[in-house]
């Protein structure tokens, strides 16, 4: 018989995260255990676990599992046919902007487990918004008109205007990659979390436009908004080393890789599990507004396949 010893959760800021010990991550882990995790994850929203270099694809895979379904990305192909997405310096896109992963769906993930695999010398650190209290804390007027709003987010944005730099060749192919299929989604701009029953904001970078508004209008909504998302104290910040593994609500965070390690190697491996469609406080979800169907990706479901509210 194995001992199980509690784990540990020590929070990390006031409004979001929290670092558990005392956990050997991996797909044995006991129920009450991960429960436990559970629990520490819709509280902090982020939770990091140290240590963790035993894990490998499948390993990492597993685990994922105790927390739901693991889905490929919609458009974004896995190297070896496992579900766990690359996240690497040298190829493609940095995520230096904030964001909620694969808004651009209906049904987005609901977790996400990232894993440090090689980590720079200085820099690359991540940083996590919590966009539960980002909207509890807004004063009421604000709270009133974001609650009667709903956004457009899709997958095709303006690379060119986040890099005004000629694009190098890399990310010209992961951006032809990614938008293989263009998605355009109607989501809420406040959800109501499906466990917690929490109100969160839902933008981030994959936002086009608040729907009904101009140009003008809805960039400054979006920005006044967004702001509070981003506030120092609404935000933790990690500083990676390998064999970290962060796990994330992505339905009550947005978070943003920093790019400033130079041309220091870093990559991480991310294994996302499917979520659910988004209602807002009016009781009415999101909805895919092109393609028809969110389509099969080369193996297993995609994220954002699901249907159900
Ligand atoms: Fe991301």
């Amino acid at each position: 018989m194995t001992t199980v010893t509690a784990p540990t959760v020590t929070r990390l800021g006031g409004r979001i995260g929290a670092e558990i010990g005392g956990v050997r991550l991996g797909g044995e882990l006991d129920a009450a255990v991960v429960g436990e995790i559970r629990t520490a994850l819709l509280t902090h929203k982020v939770v990091f676990f140290r240590g963790q270099e035993h894990l490998d694809e499948a390993s990492h895979e597993a685990f994922a599992r105790l927390l739901g379904t693991p889905v490929a990305h919609p458009t974004v192909p896995s190297a070896d046919g496992r579900y766990a997405l690359g996240i690497d310096s040298h190829h493609g896109a940095r995520a230096n902007q904030w964001h909620t992963d694969v808004t651009f769906v209906p049904a987005y993930p609901a977790f996400s487990v990232l894993r440090a695999v090689t980590i720079p010398p200085y820099g690359g650190n991540t940083l996590w918004a919590n966009t539960a209290t980002a909207y509890s804390h807004l004063p009421a007027p604000l709270r009133a008109l974001a609650d009667g709003l709903r956004a457009v987010h899709s997958n095709e944005y303006d690379y060119a205007a986040l890099k005004p730099d000629a694009l190098p060749e890399a990310l010209v192919q992961y951006r032809e990659v990614f938008t293989s299929t263009t998605f355009l989604t109607e989501h809420p701009v406040v959800r109501v979390h499906p466990e917690t029953g929490e109100r969160t904001l839902l933008l981030g970078n994959f936002v086009q436009r608040i729907a009904g508004l101009t140009g003008r209008d809805s960039r400054a909504l979006v920005d006044l908004f967004q702001a509070h998302i981003e506030s120092p104290e609404n935000t933790v910040r990690w500083q990676w080393r390998a064999g970290d593994v962060a796990i994330w609500d992505n339905r009550a965070t947005q978070h943003y890789g920093v790019d400033d390690s130079d041309d220091h190697e870093r990559t991480l491996r991310r294994v996302t599990v499917d979520g659910d469609v988004p209602v807002g406080p009016d009781g009415v979800p999101s909805r895919l507004i092109s393609p028809d169907a969110v389509p099969e990706p080369a193996f297993g479901i995609a994220s954002g396949a699901s249907t159900t509210a």
